[in-house]
């Protein structure tokens, strides 16, 4: 039997704990530099390419980085010349295309297995193409989705920060992230340089990240590619939904206890939220209006 493409620990794989993994995928023809122009190319199309220059630094704002620094060559020109572009570039929501979501499922669906022993619930699938020229920066943020960060290219020093860290990232980041997506109160701080997990990566080598894992990345002094395999679970959609309740109770004035503090009690506001949810729902679809559908195999692009 061929090894897995992502070598994660079975027993102890830890679903909110950063880890290192291992990989087989740097050889792999999809992930090579021609492959990549031509997805460009599609990608462009469907308008699921983000860009931004080398002059990005860490405390750049993650939303506003390409507009603050324009990188005004086209997706196949600067993927085709990366080593001089001079430019940050990802490949958004690959699962659009239908040969890479063939690569998403092959390789989540073999480490699927593991992760559902102790992460069930896995839905919304994506893949993100990280393309960049020597020493370009993608600046200080956290997402969504929990992340399988492989390295295919190059080297890259990847900064991470334990996704409860409420001193990188306060509690009321977390609630404003979750309830409104808004990045405006994860900050960059140099002093976090200290608090961080570090890995350099190179081909072969990668991490996992949990939902909200704060980072930051600095690539070697040449170019680079690396690709995210991205996902929710029954966990991350709960947790999601906790710091949404707690917006709201902190709109109306009240300072809500922080996710995680009482099990008990998250279960029970966990309880009332799904409920409301689930009402309101009703009603939007008796309105004729769209209704968020969960758990669908793949994140919409
Ligand atoms: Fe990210």
């Amino acid at each position: 039997m061929a090894a897995p493409r992502i070598h994660i620990e079975s027993t102890s794989f830890d679903p909110w704990k950063i880890q290192a993994v291992t990989h087989a995928l740097s050889d792999h023809p999809l992930l090579q530099i021609g492959a990549l122009v031509e997805l460009g190319k599609r990608q462009q199309e469907r308008k699921l390419v983000r860009t931004h220059t080398a002059d990005a630094t860490a405390g750049t704002s993650f939303a506003d980085a390409p507009l603050l620094h324009p990188n005004h060559k086209g997706t196949a020109a600067t993927l085709a010349d990366i080593e001089k572009a001079r430019a940050w570039m990802s490949l958004l929501n690959v699962q659009a295309d239908p040969v890479y979501r063939q690569l998403i499922d092959d390789v989540l669906d073999e480490v699927g297995p593991i992760v559902s022993r102790h992460d069930p619930g896995m839905c919304y699938r994506a893949g993100w193409i990280f393309v960049t020229s020597p020493n370009a920066v993608t600046p200080f943020h956290m997402d969504h989705e929990h992340n399988f960060i492989l390295q295919i290219r190059g080297h890259k020093r990847l900064y991470t920060w334990d996704p409860f860290d409420r001193v990188v990232v306060s509690e009321r980041a977390q609630e404003l992230f979750h309830d409104r997506h808004s990045r405006e109160l994860v900050t960059w701080s140099e002093a976090w340089r200290t608090r961080a997990r570090v890995f350099d990566l190179e081909p072969g080598l990668g991490g996992y990240m949990p939902s909200t894992t704060p980072h930051m990345v600095e690539n070697g002094d040449g170019p680079s590619v690396t690709i995210s395999f991205t996902y929710y679970t029954d966990s991350t959609r709960q947790r999601e939904l906790l710091y949404r309740g707690n917006a709201k109770l902190r709109r109306l004035g009240l300072e809500p206890r922080p996710v995680g503090a009482s099990p008990g009690r998250d279960r029970v506001k966990h309880a009332v939220l799904t409920g409301y949810a689930s009402a309101r729902n009703m009603v939007r679809r008796a309105l004729g209006r769209g209704v968020r559908e969960n758990g669908q195999p793949y994140a919409p692009a």
